[in-house]
């Protein structure tokens, strides 16, 4: 068997921190190059190798690829939907970039595997609110939904085309206490355990019952790994997977929080993130990837919380 060498682009983020770690665990340490524009961060410092990158630089990529002889990519820099909308034209550009140089280089370097992910945020106003399925009305209205949902296409091209074993997952919005959120709608409901936590309220900038779907970090990495190491058969959706866990409101995290901290408040001051928010769907039907790669979430509202809380105080 092949022995496998990861990249991970973009690998101080939210999610690329705790990735790192979790593939490091499996694969090796010295197996597993991690990559960023920005410094290292201090949570991987130590464990394993890093290098500085950037993934709108081809030659570079494809020089890096080559040198650490790499034989997968988890490609996780881009620019989410809230800081998209402030600067539409940047955002259409990595995202949209950065998959097509990493495609690109997995197909003439024969890679054995790539991740990619998308997001809920394919979804538009006019898809289905509520238990919202793989394939539907899919008119996204946010530039980031917009490179998410071409994205998926062209990673069933890739595949389709060249072979590309290239896999993805919708991802909701993520909550983790290791790394900070990167700008994106549902950051609130990570901020809003740091702020409980240190003044004891939270002014949310999305209103008391928006619904959105969400997953606790822990369950995403899972999800992650389980996807790429199930075997090729078994992925019949080469667009994007559906993926859920749990759906709540700003006043329903608030109440658990409560539970634990009696004298925390929240307040309510919705901005243009409100309107982004509108236009996903609340809870997400994610039937497939159970079905074909066997995908159950561990985590619910109040089981998260108890784990956020203790986390962050520890
Ligand atoms: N966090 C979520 O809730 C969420 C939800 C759905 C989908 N996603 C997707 O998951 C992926 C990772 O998200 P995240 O939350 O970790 O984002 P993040 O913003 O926290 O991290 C992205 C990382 O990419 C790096 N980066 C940016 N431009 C780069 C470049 N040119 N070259 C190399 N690195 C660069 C950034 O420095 C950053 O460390 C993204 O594709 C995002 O769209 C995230």
């Amino acid at each position: 068997m092949q022995k496998e060498k990861i990249l991970v682009i973009g690998a101080s983020g939210q999610i690329g921190v705790e990735l790192t770690l979790a593939l490091r665990k499996i694969y090796g340490n010295g197996n597993v190059v991690a990559s960023d524009l920005r410094e290292e961060n201090s949570l991987l410092t130590g464990t394993g190798p890093y290098v500085s990158l950037d993934v709108m630089n081809k030659e570079m990529l494809h020089v890096q690829v080559i040198r650490q002889g790499i034989t997968q990519i988890y490609l996780l820099a881009a620019i989410l939907s809230a800081t998209g909308e402030k600067n539409p034209a940047l955002a259409w550009n990595l995202n949209m970039q950065s998959l097509l140089n990493v495609l690109d280089i997995a197909k003439e370097e024969k890679l054995t595997k790539v991740y990619w992910p998308s997001s809920i945020a394919v979804f538009g106003p006019t898809s289905p609110k509520l238990d919202c399925p793989q394939k539907t009305i899919i008119e996204p209205s946010t530039v980031y939904g917009i490179s998410k949902y071409a994205g998926e296409f062209w990673c069933n091209y890739y595949f389709n085309k060249f072979g590309v074993d290239v896999r993805s997952l919708r991802y909701p919005g993520l909550i983790s206490y290791k790394s900070a959120p990167g700008g994106g709608t549902t950051d609130y409901a990570v901020e809003i355990y740091l702020e409980a936590l240190e003044c004891k309220k939270y002014e949310c900038f999305l209103k008391e019952d928006t619904y959105l779907p969400m997953m606790y970090m822990p369950d995403a990495i899972r999800a992650t790994i389980e996807l790429m190491e199930a075997s090729s058969e078994k992925i019949n959706i080469r667009t994007s997977y559906n993926v859920s866990a749990m759906s709540f409101s700003p006043k329903e995290i608030a109440a658990s929080i409560q539970e634990h901290i009696p004298a925390f408040s929240i307040s309510y001051a919705p901005d243009y993130r409100q309107q982004i928010a509108n236009s996903w769907p609340q809870s997400i039907n994610d039937s497939e990837a159970a079905a074909d790669w066997g995908w159950k979430p561990e985590y619910n509202l109040s089981k998260m919380t108890a784990d956020m809380l203790q986390n962050l105080q520890s």
